[in-house]
């Protein structure tokens, strides 16, 4: 009885907190009227699910279940007789196609294992000797957690009201200790876009007294990737760093492909410590360059990521949850148990999703799979809220 009745009622908080809703496009507005989180993200409060091998939708990792592309896996497999070799300067025609595509010179690129390994070594490289890593609350912690594992400390700013970063705090959070702002855009786990002149601006701003790292892993699903990206202010002369995946959009992410773009000086950098081609294979380079030239797989993703986005934002309104609009393949949306026993009920029935406790409140987060991945992932919500 109880249960039913605290069932009802979170039922109709969330139908009031999604009926802010109401009206918005749930692929390009923000989530206005919503509440804000206070920003007392934990760097451990985030569950996985239990691994169970029975699972038969894998929606908690935000990975592409399409890819990789057919061209992408026919050039691994050729490319694999090849894998005697180092790939030592074969990479140099990636970097060349690269800066072509991102308006840079080769000596701008850096190719790495995964943008995970840039995102560790930045944090190497500058925070080795301490000082703090200014950043929002939540967001992705892969650098954060490598910089306060060596002794830095995290500054930790709350989203705005609509999640987008509050460059104004954060610029002011800035002192003669900060090492590297780190800003994802979109941003996960919120699946949110902060406004691009406000982010260029601060970029600008900021970047004289520290280097900028803009995350844009969920860049390339937008619709209009050219004009949501920081890129540009590399050429411009700005320490700013760029990182991007080959993960998602092209479905390799355990191919282990990334990259980022900056001035050669931080380039240099990083190459200064650690080789970062060492981490590169054969295979993978050669299933990224087949991926880069097949925007028919690429628009495939975005398209059918957008359809079942949509499907899931619906369907999880009618049961009366409260999504956040997301621009990426993946969506947030609170819960009305703790974030670790939603995830291992949603596991026991074969669904494999994240959960989050940020400001004290339980989050789900669920990957954008295939339809029937998406529809499974619908009723198994409804069977265990
Ligand atoms: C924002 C963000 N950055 C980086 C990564 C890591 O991706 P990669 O597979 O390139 O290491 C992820 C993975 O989910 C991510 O969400």
């Amino acid at each position: 009885m109880t249960n039913h009745l605290s069932r009802r009622n979170w039922l109709r908080t969330s139908a009031l907190a999604a009926g802010s809703l109401v009206g918005l496009s749930v692929l390009d507005k923000p989530a206005f009227g919503m509440k804000p989180f206070k920003g007392s993200y934990s760097l451990r409060e985030d569950f996985f699910p239990p691994v169970a091998n029975e699972i038969k939708a894998r929606l908690s990792a935000n990975e592409n279940p399409w890819g990789p592309s057919k061209k992408a896996i026919a050039a691994i497999v050729e490319s694999a007789a090849k894998g005697n070799r180092y790939v030592y300067n074969s990479s140099r025609e990636m970097e060349e196609l690269l800066a072509k595509k991102e308006g840079v010179t080769p000596e701008n690129i850096l190719l790495s294992a995964g943008s995970t390994d840039i995102l560790e070594k930045v944090a190497f490289a500058l925070c080795m000797k301490g000082g703090n890593v200014v950043s929002a609350d939540p967001s992705y912690l892969s650098l954060v957690k490598t910089a306060t594992s060596i002794g830095a400390t995290w500054k930790n700013i709350p989203l705005t009201s609509d999640y987008a970063h509050d460059v104004d705090a954060m610029a002011s959070a800035i002192d003669g200790e900060t090492k590297i702002v780190y800003i994802c855009n979109p941003n996960n786990p919120t699946g949110t876009l902060s406004p691009i002149d406000k982010l260029k601006n601060f970029c600008k701003q900021v970047s004289s007294k520290t280097p900028v790292f803009v995350d844009e892993a969920y860049l390339e699903l937008l619709d209009n990737p050219e004009s949501q990206t920081t890129v540009g202010l590399v050429s411009e002369g700005y320490d700013i760093i760029v990182c991007r995946t080959f993960s998602k959009i092209h479905g390799m992410a355990g191919l282990r492909v990334g990259y980022m773009v900056a001035n050669p000086e931080r380039i240099k950098m990083i190459k200064k410590l650690v080789r970062t081609e060492m981490a590169l294979s054969v295979t993978s380079l050669a299933g990224a360059l087949a991926s880069l030239a097949d925007t028919e797989f690429q628009n495939f993703t975005r398209n059918n990521i957008k359809i079942n986005r949509e499907f899931t934002f619906k369907a999880l309104q009618k049961a009366g949850a409260a999504p956040i609009p997301s621009y990426t393949n993946f969506i947030l949306f609170p819960i009305q148990m703790p974030s670790k026993e939603f995830t291992e009920k949603m596991a026991e029935k074969g669904v494999g999703v994240r959960g989050f406790e940020i400001s004290g409140k339980s989050y789900g987060r669920v990957s954008i799979g295939t339809l029937d991945e998406m529809k499974l992932f619908v009723s198994t919500f409804n069977a265990v809220s």
